[in-house]
């Protein structure tokens, strides 16, 4: 454990939002693939889940402009959803 990693455990907030970004609630730190640690101190800290973000990994809203693919049955089946798709 890192020595500047609490005692007692944190437990934060995670919201998992139909269209947009993961809403974790209070300040974290991110860790890369690259293995660089991006630092939020935000109350709120989006991070984007469709990859189309100009500040990955936190959402830019990007993810607003993309165009559903919605048929007569295709509405809420999830294929018209774009991200990673896992
Ligand atoms: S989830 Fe918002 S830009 Fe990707």
């Amino acid at each position: 454990m890192p020595p500047d990693m609490p005692t007692e455990p944190i437990r934060r907030r995670i919201a998992l939002t139909d269209d947009g970004p993961i809403l974790v609630h209070g300040p974290i730190e991110v860790v890369l693939t690259d293995g660089k640690t991006m630092i939020s101190d935000r109350a709120v800290t989006a991070l984007c889940t469709c990859l189309r973000s100009s500040r990955y990994p936190i959402c830019d809203t990007s993810h607003r402009r993309r165009v559903r693919n919605v048929t007569a049955r295709g509405s809420g089946s999830g294929m018209d959803r774009g991200g990673r798709g896992c």
